[in-house]
């Protein structure tokens, strides 16, 4: 059996599956990404890849051999799972581990936008700073104000949970009646229409996967029933904003900031955005923290592992029945 990877990983990807699974050949590139055009499709019966590389129907016609596609992100939106289902091949994801990454990036952008941590650090190396002032780079404080999550899944709530221990409260809305219930969820308020939450929160942090439903959920209407003073943070995907309303809204002063970390045609950014008064900009760092994207990675292996072993592969995300280690 074959296993290829579009990207270097930051685990012994061969030295696991070859001990797991003797006899297999594993392919991963020794730096950075090569994509799918950098891997032999043809030979693979397991491929480990990234958000960057999108699978459809045109992919899985590529790999007749292939079973299994484990994906290194917890969002599963660059791959046509429809398809890879017809095709019969398993696509896994890597969930939990990089919830509290996830979290802790979407606050920081909370706060960084609040307080305009942003344009104080370029006041600062630019060499204009002229010293203290009274009413220099005033922000918006966040104790006591209302942060409206929509997409009350892990990230969602983890976000509630730093949310609650500064003194905010929370609301949400979530595509589902309830939310999956977690043990000590978080005390927040919903779910809620979307609507509702965007009228009524002072920062709105996007939980949500990227669906045809949750494209474009931030448009240039809800923008206009959100607050002035209001935050709008996104760590989820580029694709659930209309960024150029996003734009136009920081412009004229519709909204006080906002935080992104992910956008609709990366590594492209409108430049408006980028000039906008009150955008925080970060490279889609989500989860890029040292432990979580080992983490990420080892859900891969597990993933291909588990597979090449006959198993069902932990972290499936579409409907494939077994045998697992046999197509038909
Ligand atoms: C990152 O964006 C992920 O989906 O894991």
């Amino acid at each position: 059996m074959h296993v290829v990877s579009t990207a270097a990983l930051p685990i012994d990807l061969t030295g696991q599956i070859t001990a797991a699974v003797p006899g297999t050949t594993v392919d991963v590139p020794a730096h950075g990404h090569v994509g799918l055009a950098g891997v032999d499709l043809a030979a693979a019966d397991a491929l480990v890849c990234l958000l960057l590389d999108r699978i459809d129907a045109a992919v899985f016609a590529r790999a007749p051999k292939l079973r299994v596609v484990a994906n290194c992100a917890v969002g599963i939106d660059n791959i046509d799972l429809a398809a890879a289902t017809a095709a019969g091949v398993c696509v896994t994801n890597t969930p939990d581990v990089l919830t509290e990454a996830t979290a802790e990036l979407a606050f920081a952008l909370l706060l960084a936008a609040a307080r305009r941590v942003g344009e104080g650090e370029q006041l600062v190396r630019s060499g204009t700073w002229t010293g203290w002032a009274l009413d220099q780079l005033i922000g918006v404080g966040l104790t006591g104000k209302t942060l409206g999550i929509i997409g009350f899944g892990r990230i969602g709530q983890a976000m509630a949970r730093r949310a609650l221990a500064f003194g905010m409260s929370v609301i949400y809305a979530n595509s589902r009646p309830a939310a999956d219930p977690v043990p000590g969820a978080p005390a927040a308020r919903g779910p809620l229409p979307v609507d509702e939450v965007f009228a009524t929160a002072d920062a709105v942090s996007l939980h949500c996967p990227l669906t045809a439903e949750t494209r474009n959920l931030v448009d240039a209407r809800r923008l206009a029933l959100m607050k002035p003073t209001a935050i709008l943070v996104n760590t989820a995907r580029g694709g659930c904003v209309d960024e150029a309303a996003l734009a136009d809204a920081l412009t004229r002063g519709r909204l006080f900031g906002a935080g992104l970390d992910v956008y609709a045609r990366e590594p492209a950014i409108d430049p408006r955005l980028v000039a906008a008064r009150g955008a925080v900009l970060l490279p889609h760092l989500g989860s890029a923290t040292a432990e979580t994207r080992a983490a990420m990675a080892q859900r891969c292996a597990d993933a291909v592992i588990s597979l090449l072993r006959g198993h069902r592969p932990p972290n499936l995300v579409n409907n494939v029945a077994p045998p697992w280690s046999h197509r038909s």
